[in-house]
């Protein structure tokens, strides 16, 4: 399930985790993508489905749950994919940042919903202070901080609020969950040092789930 190796390459999009309460989320975001033309309008109407996943136990897999040694992003931080449209217009995944992990500072690239399954984490979002015209720096400045806990979350709306870091806060690893409207893991998107502006092409993979080699 969230192993990598077990599944031929077709198996590695739809329902990678293929739960009640997974088909719920993704049938309601499907439907409410068709139906609410405008991205904030329609990240409001979802929370209530994301609410009820953050809500529900049982439905993730402790494959999906534990830290992954192997990380790209570094600090045991293991990201597995749990529904992968084909198509790359939405994705479904775990995040587990062990204690005393961060992420590092990163954007995303699509709207979305991030909430907190178990555990806690500290997020720390950042303003851009450039035009974006240089790819390889930005001038960052802390626009929030927050903690959340579980069942607690917030949406992506980019550009606004879209670069942050979590750490986990809690004495056992924090586990998000995150509902994105690209195939986030395989994306190229950029990560951040603030102290220096420096920007850098990254692309964190999914630990249960390849890369297709042309993803951009
Ligand atoms: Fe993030």
């Amino acid at each position: 399930m969230c192993d990598l190796g077990h599944h031929d390459h077709h198996e590695h999009f739809g329902f990678l985790v293929d739960t009640p309460e997974i088909r719920a989320l993704i049938d309601t975001t499907t439907r409410l993508t068709a139906t609410i033309a405008d991205t904030a309008a329609r990240v409001e109407a979802l929370r209530p489905a994301f609410g009820a996943l953050l809500a529900s136990d049982g439905w993730l897999p402790e494959s999906c749950a534990r830290p992954d040694d192997s990380s790209r992003m570094g600090g045991g931080i293991g990201q597995y994919a749990l529904y992968r449209a084909e198509d790359r217009s939405l994705c479904l995944f775990s995040l587990v940042v062990p204690v005393g992990s961060s992420t590092p500072v990163h954007d995303h690239l699509a709207w979305g919903l991030v909430g907190i399954y178990r555990g806690r984490q500290d997020e720390t979002v950042y303003r851009r202070l450039d035009d974006g015209s240089d790819a390889a720096h930005a001038r960052l400045e802390i626009a929030k901080r927050q903690q959340l806990g579980r069942g607690e979350f917030y949406a992506l709306l980019p550009p606004t609020d879209d670069i942050h870091y979590v750490s986990t806060i809690s004495d056992t690893p924090s586990i998000s969950i995150h509902l994105l409207a690209n195939d986030t893991a395989c994306v190229w998107r950029h990560r951040f040092e603030p102290a220096t502006g420096v920007v850098t092409p990254f692309r964190s993979g999914y630990a249960n789930a390849p890369c297709p080699p042309d993803a951009n």
